[in-house]
């Protein structure tokens, strides 16, 4: 069971290994300036001054644009999730430490650089909160919004009759994407009509915002964005820079191209917000839980709600008759975070995962055996049937091929006279999405097949999952399929984001070559909305707003993908230096359109959880609220050296209750649960129980750390 051999190779791998594919800042546009963006120092006050005299006096600036000259032509653009946004130059204020305060546009890139730093920007400064426990950060219950918390009947009752019970608190710290392809945005005039070129999860989110901050009408704006270095989240949202290039080529008459530094990539786009977890966990004698109680904490900035509420799937997983969760957020000066791959799973199901491996070893069950007898017949909060849940195959299978009866229960009693080994695992789970999307095919006059759709291939293969699909409903094979995406100027496709994208597109192209037959016509536009959603879900699409069928929000079924994590760590008896010694991943995911690129992304999913678990974190320096590793020298990330053998196993699954071909997702659930079963293996490696991330080998050396 190594690698996959079957499905189909990417279509577009050639163009992406011989260059030719053009990420967006590789558009040839000419006669580009370049726009060099100046960030705040501060994290917390007001610009009072901005001098741009030496700027303008460097050779080649053409512009200098502040809060003083352009704040008035743009709004902030919309807010992921609840609550305000932080503003940039629309006004004085600043909300975090580098923060836009000011963009250099020069005939070089060199000479927007040099006279960025000899902006001047003076500052009232006013002390910054930067984290959970500094003085002025403001602690709120989360307010209603499209997250829900369960309350189902009354944990105390469980509490006063049970076994076993875990009381335990966990946290999660900062992380940032770093996708490889920076985050660029190039835009150019045309008269009144405005294209603009970035890399992108949502062209036509990004171009409705854009369109809304400038005042403009969306038909004015022309989003490209073909291909993407990488995403993970961090390119879902609008964000503010897109406007200021906008009106810096509009002032200037002529294209702008702005590059920003991976520095600044820290602070302009999201990050995964750093949690805390109170986890309580009561089970009875036989190892079955009668109470679980997840209460979560998640920063974010001082106006935005911004929250992930992973406690909707945490509240989900084992069967229990007493669940409450509840989660807050807690205002700070930083800026406002985002998705980031499993964006409530992957803190929450951490704080779960390791709560339900110390609850085994206290009632001396095996992990999976507790798992085993707390598997539910339906979605324990809703009542509703599961679509199809095959946790227990998943660990069933996964245990056998990773030989888990080979593991003494004994914490710290496996290893060599060197080395310590552990082995831990954990459940994955993630909410089977759709969004609405539309397509449109056309025949070729040599018999090859055009299809166009508004999707995004952020890595992910979903070029090829297109042509997969066009070419199965047509019976021609998929190289005889061409495929565009990534523009506004074709039928609009939803956010790439949620684990959602391959059965959104697939769903519509699909649908359009169906009709394309049965019409017998040369060209077929169909439009595909899921059918949980309200009717104007399509018109909403069709101006940019986003609308998503949720596996856990539906009336008739609840929807997941599943999956189990085994991970055997080995812990050097005395630096304790912590390696992965191999790692399994075992998913049950509906339908998987291209078991070749389906087996990338989950092996991607779990070398990922080993940054998770080991080694990812963004310091902050709580003085002054700033990022300090904010590069890709000090955040660190696993590379081929931390990667031991990695393997992984799709189940088959047919799932049609899901939709109607039975596409659950994928792209999240690989992360999901690894940086638990880490945590775990650890634990049973040493006998430490380290319930906050990043594990490192201080942690074990400390005798103080850990434990909370
Ligand atoms: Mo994914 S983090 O929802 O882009």
């Amino acid at each position: 069971m190594n690698l996959s051999t079957n499905g189909q190779v990417r279509i577009d791998g050639l163009a992406k290994v011989t260059g030719a594919a053009r990420y967006p800042s590789d558009e040839p546009v000419e006669n580009a300036a370049y726009a060099y963006l100046v960030t705040s120092r501060i994290a917390r006050g007001k610009v009072t001054r901005v001098d741009t005299t030496q700027a303008l006096a460097v050779d080649g600036v053409r512009d200098v644009l502040t809060h003083e000259n352009v704040g008035s032509e743009a709004t902030p653009p919309p807010p992921q999730g609840a609550g305000g946004s932080t503003t940039t130059m629309e006004s004085d204020r600043v909300w975090h430490d580098g923060q836009i305060v000011a963009m250099v546009v020069a005939d070089t890139y060199g000479a927007a650089r040099e006279a960025a730093r000899k902006v001047i920007v003076v500052y009232d400064v006013e002390a910054p909160s930067a984290s959970f426990d500094s003085p002025g950060a403001g602690y709120m219950p989360r307010q209603p919004s499209e997250h829900k918390d369960a309350d189902v009947g009354d944990i105390d009752s469980g509490f006063s009759r049970a076994t076993a019970t875990i009381d335990a608190w966990y946290e999660t710290p900062t992380q940032h994407h770093n996708p490889i392809e920076l985050f660029t945005t190039t835009c150019a005039w045309d008269g009144d009509t405005l294209t603009i070129w970035e890399p992108s999860q949502f062209v036509y989110g990004l171009r409705a915002s854009v369109a809304k901050q400038l005042g403009i009408d969306q038909a004015q704006v022309r989003v490209l964005s073909r291909f993407i270095g990488g995403a993970f989240g961090s390119k879902g949202g609008a964000t503010a820079r897109t406007a200021w290039v906008a009106i810096a080529a509009h002032r200037l008459g002529r294209a702008v191209k702005l590059v920003p530094t991976r520095g600044q990539g820290f602070t302009i786009v999201t990050y995964r917000a750093p949690t805390r977890h109170h986890m309580r966990l009561a089970a009875d004698a036989d190892g079955r839980l009668v109470s679980l109680c997840h209460e979560g904490w998640e920063l974010t900035s001082r106006p935005s709600d911004y929250n992930v509420s992973g406690t909707e799937t945490t509240a989900r997983m084992y069967a229990c008759p007493n669940i409450r969760t509840r989660v807050n957020v807690v205002h700070t000066d930083r800026n406002t975070p985002g998705f980031m791959r499993a964006p409530p799973e992957t803190p929450y199901m951490f704080a779960l995962e390791c709560a339900m491996d110390e609850l085994a070893e206290k009632l001396g069950l095996d992990p999976i055996e507790l798992r085993r007898r707390n598997e539910p017949t339906a979605d324990p909060v809703s009542g509703l049937p599961w679509s199809g849940r095959q946790l227990m195959a998943c660990f069933e299978q996964g245990a056998q091929h990773f030989r888990w009866n080979a593991r003494d229960p004994r914490p710290g009693s496996m290893g060599d006279a060197e080395w310590e080994h552990g082995f831990g695992c954990a459940a994955a789970a993630y909410p089977a999405n759709i969004a609405p999307a539309a397509a449109r095919v056309t025949r070729q006059s040599d018999g090859s097949v055009r299809v166009q759709i508004a999707g995004h291939d952020i890595g992910t293969g979903a070029y090829t999952v297109v042509a997969m699909i066009a070419g199965e409903a047509l019976g021609i094979d998929p190289s005889r399929v061409s495929v565009e995406m990534g523009d506004t100027d074709l039928p609009p496709a939803g956010l790439a984001a949620g684990s959602s994208h391959t059965a959104t597109i697939s769903h519509a192209v699909r649908k359009a070559c169906d009709q394309l037959i049965r019409s017998g016509s040369m060209e077929a536009y169909a439009e595909h909305t899921p059918a949980s959603l309200p009717d104007d879900a399509m018109k909403k699409l069709h101006s940019g707003q986003m609308s998503i069928e949720r596996g856990h929000g539906r009336k008739d079924v609840t929807s997941y993908s599943f999956g189990a994590q085994f991970v055997e760590v080995r812990v050097h008896r005395r630096t304790r230096e912590i390696r992965i010694e191999r790692m399994l991943g075992v998913f049950a995911c509906g339908r998987i359109v291209n078991p070749l690129t389906a087996y990338s992304q989950f092996m991607g999913g779990l070398v990922w959880g080993i940054g998770a678990g080991l080694l990812e974190k963004t310091d902050v320096d709580e003085r002054v609220a700033r990022y300090t590793n904010d590069n890709l020298s000090e955040y660190h990330i696993p590379v081929n050296a931390d990667v031991g053998r990695v393997e992984v196993i799709m189940l088959p699954e047919d799932d049609q209750a899901t939709n109607a071909l039975g596409i659950k997702g994928i792209g999240e659930i690989g992360i999901v649960g690894v940086n638990a079963a880490i945590a775990n293996a650890v634990y049973h490696a040493t006998g430490r129980r380290i319930r906050r991330l990043p594990v490192r080998m201080e942690d074990l050396l400390s005798e103080d750390r850990g434990a909370s």
